[in-house]
């Protein structure tokens, strides 16, 4: 994908991908079926928020807000002190996958996404 037409701007920009990555977390703040991804994270999310959306930013061809905060990703190695199984992975896909589909992105770039994210 080229500049003009990098999956950053497919989302639409800071402001979709923002909205994403928050709905994201208050689904997993708030929603039962995620209690226990949800206990991994610390009380405030708000670093957290800040964190995936700064990785996705670059990760989708926009800028790379995470690189130059906090140089290389290493996002096996940061995962490493959770035990993270398949509940877990399936918790954490499940709110992703809810605030897709309640999202307005286009059906292509949803279906694209929770492949790239499974
Ligand atoms: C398999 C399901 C996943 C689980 C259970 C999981 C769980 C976690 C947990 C418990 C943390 C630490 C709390 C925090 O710093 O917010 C974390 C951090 C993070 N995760 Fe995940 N995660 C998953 C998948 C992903 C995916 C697919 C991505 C990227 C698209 C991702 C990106 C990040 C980032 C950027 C951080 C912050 C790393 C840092 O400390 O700088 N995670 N994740």
């Amino acid at each position: 994908m080229n500049e003009l037409n990098s999956l950053y701007d497919l989302i639409g920009g800071e402001t979709n991908l923002r909205a994403l990555v928050d709905r994201f977390y208050d689904i997993m703040d708030s929603a039962p079926e995620a209690k226990d991804i949800r206990a991994y994270h610390a009380k405030s999310l708000t670093q957290s928020r800040e964190k995936l959306f700064m990785f996705l930013s670059g990760w989708s061809g926009g800028p790379s807000l995470y690189i130059e905060k906090y140089g290389h990703p290493r996002l096996r190695q940061r995962h490493m002190p959770f035990s993270i199984g398949e509940a877990e992975r399936d918790q954490w896909l499940w709110c992703m996958n809810k605030a897709l589909d309640e999202s307005e992105l286009l059906p292509s770039v949803v279906t694209h996404l929770k492949t790239s994210f499974f």
